[in-house]
């Protein structure tokens, strides 16, 4: 290469850079980060992990509640907060949706997390989004330990607004089957390994009677203990809110979730999908994390991490004070 077209390369790369660094539309957006809060909230993560740690510790399933915050809060018009939106008489959130109503939880947490940490760096500094994304890995690591411990990408901020037919048409439902599932996962830019891996969150937590009546009552590719099981806690009438855990071992992210799926014992119609006996792609992968925890959990922490870059739909965005409510 000649010395003038080397410099005119140069040039044009350092024109490339320059357009990148002031030129970017989005500056907002811009790529997240393992130390986001580093510098200008060094307590932030350690306390997230205080508080989740007290509140599991009082009660084993908040683990389990918080991991479904972030879950249901990314799948709905990206990871930023909105899922923790209160209702009020001019605003419509997304606890109501479907998916939502008389089902997610642990919002008091949330609050408590946020008020610790916005007093401890004096200001608010430290998104909604980013909690449910920090609280929901420590949730994992401690209920399944260090090889959980994933690093979580920050720098979040919270919407402005909500959406329950968001909320209602983006999420999955357990009558879902297969190809409803995969579709749906691939709509948010997620694939079947990361669809089978993340289901795996079902390895903590409770579900409730609506949620697998269906199954108990019509599946047929159930084991007939846990049919008889199910069907005991759920009638066919009545009883909505009564509760099972989703696998044996409900306080500890393990593998026995999968381990349950190779044996028809999968509690929601939507668990037993991912693996039907017929040895495809997604039954092997079953298979895969019901032997392996460290595949298991190392290719969950990957899918969260994907997870949690779906980026805000919404443009105009802020730090909240109050996770309940828009500045
Ligand atoms: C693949 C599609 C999924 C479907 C159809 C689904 C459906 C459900 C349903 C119906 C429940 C019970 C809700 C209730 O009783 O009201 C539940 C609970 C739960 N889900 Fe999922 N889920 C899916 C994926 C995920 C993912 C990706 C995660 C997290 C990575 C997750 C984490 C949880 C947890 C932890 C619980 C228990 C929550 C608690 O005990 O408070 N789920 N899910
Ligand atoms: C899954 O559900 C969709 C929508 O109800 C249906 O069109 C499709 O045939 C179903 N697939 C299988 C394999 O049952
Ligand atoms: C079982 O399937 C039948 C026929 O589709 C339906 O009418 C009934 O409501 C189902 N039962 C439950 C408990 O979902």
């Amino acid at each position: 290469m000649g010395s003038e077209n080397l410099r005119y390369s140069v040039v044009v790369l350092l024109m490339l850079c320059l357009g990148t660094l002031f030129l970017n539309p989005t500056p907002t957006s811009a790529q997240l980060t393992p130390d986001f809060y580093h510098k200008i909230c060094p307590q932030a993560l350690p306390i997230i992990k205080s508080v989740v740690r007290t509140a599991i510790k009082r009660e084993r399933r908040m683990g389990a509640s918080l991991l479904r915050l972030h879950f249901h809060d990314c799948f709905v018009n990206g990871c930023d907060g909105s899922v923790l939106l209160d209702d009020t008489s001019t605003f419509t959130g997304e606890k109501t949706a479907l998916p939502n109503i008389n089902s997610i939880r642990g919002f008091e947490v949330v609050d408590q997390i946020k008020a610790a940490v916005d007093k401890a760096c004096k200001r608010p500094v430290v998104s909604c989004a980013d909690i449910l994304a920090v609280a929901a890995r420590d949730s994992v690591s401690i209920l399944g330990g260090e090889a959980f411990n994933y690093q979580v990408l920050l720098g979040r901020k919270d919407a402005r607004t909500a959406s329950r037919d968001a909320a209602n048409n983006n999420l999955p439902p357990p009558f879902f089957n297969f190809s409803q599932l995969v579709t749906n996962f691939q709509s948010h830019g997620l694939n079947l390994k990361d669809l089978v891996v993340l289901s795996g969150g079902h390895t903590i937590g409770l579900a409730r009677c609506t949620t697998f009546r269906a199954r108990a009552y019509n599946d047929t590719n159930i084991d007939p203990t846990l049919k008889a099981q199910l069907k005991a806690v759920c009638p066919l009438t009545g009883g909505d809110n009564n509760l099972v855990p989703l696998d044996a071992t409900p306080n500890t992210v393990d593998t026995t979730y999968y381990k349950a799926l190779m044996n028809k014992k999968g509690v929601l119609h939507s668990d037993q999908q991912l693996f039907k006996g017929d040895w495809g792609d997604s039954d092997k992968l079953v298979k895969l994390y019901s032997e392996d925890g460290y595949a298991f959990a190392r290719d969950f922490g990957a899918s969260m991490i994907k997870m949690g870059n779906l980026k805000a739909k919404d443009k105009n965005l802020e730090i909240r004070v109050n996770c309940r409510k828009v500045n």
